[in-house]
């Protein structure tokens, strides 16, 4: 569920016509919308209430900082995995007691940063970063939280490049080692280690993995308590998925339906649970908005060429994965039948296109052979559900300059970041310095 839709053949956000909408800030642009992204944090935590989880935005899905602010006026708190989110998190108000900080490469800059800060856990990966962040608290006579991320051993049945709870990936650690783990770290005075992390993967459309996942993280609880040290808080992690395409994930309801009493006695021995979720709130709540430049064909293809491409979203060619197309104003006849998105749409009259970008690499694509209506030159298109891994993936390369991102709040447009610059591209690099 989303408020982007077509009415008589025109795409609105909320209340506003997008094509109105671009007369005034042109293209290429991302546009959120609040009421989704309020919608769906509101959703995840009703479909959890039971267990009064701690919800932490995961920030790397879409990290401006006034997406932060709404959300954190929700109640969230915030996953970060760099110093650069935990000022994102900082910026937009959020407690730092309702942060957790993940990733496997914490430089000491970024530990002394996230302790100043009063993070609410450190997500441990490995040995030596254990020992690393306790040695810089200690020095700074400071004590901080710490989860430890195991890696329970399941897949999540996903894209290769996004699985993350298998045996062999960079992330976490084994069960067995996590023992081990805990009788040589268990007691550290300054790094609390009173914490389990898990995160399988994303996007992972079925509740399963998880069901595998936490029975295996409350089995290797039971017995550590039992050993006598205290974990306190599960973290579950992110990975919920999103309708790429109209139906594809469970509603959240489906999800915690089986979650929910797995962590129920856990939640009642006084245990804290925190969820990580990215794509499942942001991805639906974003499009980015693009201008056909030219229409060529090649051999029996015919080329949309647009205005963006994989240096604003790389997904489908990082990950082959899908993005609806659509153009912003289409004729009745053309006009997604109860707003369904999907690969296979049955309309007369579509043309079968590749949805390139003006990058110089044949992986610049958004889309290939695509069923589109017959689209013309200046005819603006909608890439959906690009809310999530969108602009916090966009670069530079080939020197275009960043996107703006606009917010849409019922029938008010807010520019919430600027379009970038040719200035911007090259004013880092205006004053050479002397090393
Ligand atoms: N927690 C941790 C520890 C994570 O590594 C991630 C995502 C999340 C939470 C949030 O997962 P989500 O709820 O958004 O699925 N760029 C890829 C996705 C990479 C996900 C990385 N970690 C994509 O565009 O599909």
């Amino acid at each position: 569920m989303d408020h982007f839709e077509y009415r008589d053949g025109q795409l609105w956000c909320e209340g506003v016509n997008l094509d109105d909408l671009l007369d005034s800030v042109g293209t290429p642009a991302y546009v959120y919308s609040r009421r989704t992204f309020e919608d769906h944090y509101d959703r995840l935590a009703q479909a959890f209430a039971e267990l009064d989880p701690l919800i932490c935005y995961s920030i790397k899905s879409c990290g401006n900082v006034n997406i932060c602010k709404l959300l954190a006026n929700r109640g969230a708190g915030m996953d970060v995995v760099s110093g650069g989110e935990l000022y994102r998190a900082q910026q937009a108000g959020v407690p730092m007691a309702k942060a957790v900080y993940a990733g496997v490469g914490k430089t000491d800059q970024e530990i002394r940063q996230a302790i100043d800060a009063k993070i609410g856990w450190f997500n441990i990966e490995s040995e030596a970063e254990f020992e690393n962040i306790a040695a810089i608290a200690k020095r700074m006579d400071a004590k901080a939280n710490a989860a430890l991320r195991v890696n329970p051993d399941v897949d999540p049945k996903t894209h290769a490049k996004t699985t993350t709870g298998k045996k062999e990936t960079k992330f976490g650690v084994d069960i067995e080692r996590a023992h081990r783990f805990f009788e040589a770290y268990g007691k550290d005075p300054h790094l609390k280690l009173n914490a389990i992390h898990l995160h399988i993967g994303s996007p992972v459309y079925s509740p399963q993995p998880y069901v595998e996942a936490i029975r295996k993280a409350l089995d290797m609880i039971a017995k550590l308590r039992d050993k006598g040290y205290e974990i306190n808080t599960l973290d579950i992690g992110g990975g919920f998925g999103a309708d790429y395409e109209s139906g594809q994930t469970p509603p959240f309801a489906d999800y915690a339906k089986q979650i929910v009493p797995l962590l129920k006695p856990f939640k009642e021995q006084g245990g804290g649970v925190i969820l990580e979720p990215g794509r499942s709130v942001a991805a639906n709540a974003g499009v980015l908005l693009t201008r056909v430049q030219y229409i060529k064909t090649g051999g029996s293809k015919k080329f949309v060429i647009i205005d963006s491409g994989m240096h604003h979203l790389i997904r489908p060619t990082l990950y082959d994965s899908f993005h609806f197309i659509w153009p912003t104003r289409v004729a009745p006849m053309h006009q997604p039948p109860q707003g369904q998105r999907s690969e296979k749409i049955d309309l007369p009259g579509l043309e079968t296109c590749d949805v390139v970008g003006p990058i110089c690499e044949s992986g610049d694509y958004l889309a290939k052979g695509r069923a589109l209506p017959p689209v013309t030159r200046g005819q603006a298109l909608a890439v959906f559900s690009a809310g999530a891994y969108g602009m916090v993936m966009a670069s530079h390369y080939n020197a275009y300059p960043k996107p703006p991102e606009v917010l849409i709040e019922g029938k008010k447009a807010t520019v919430i970041r600027r379009r970038e610059t040719y200035e911007d591209l090259v004013e880092p690099e205006l004053h050479p310095q002397p090393v």
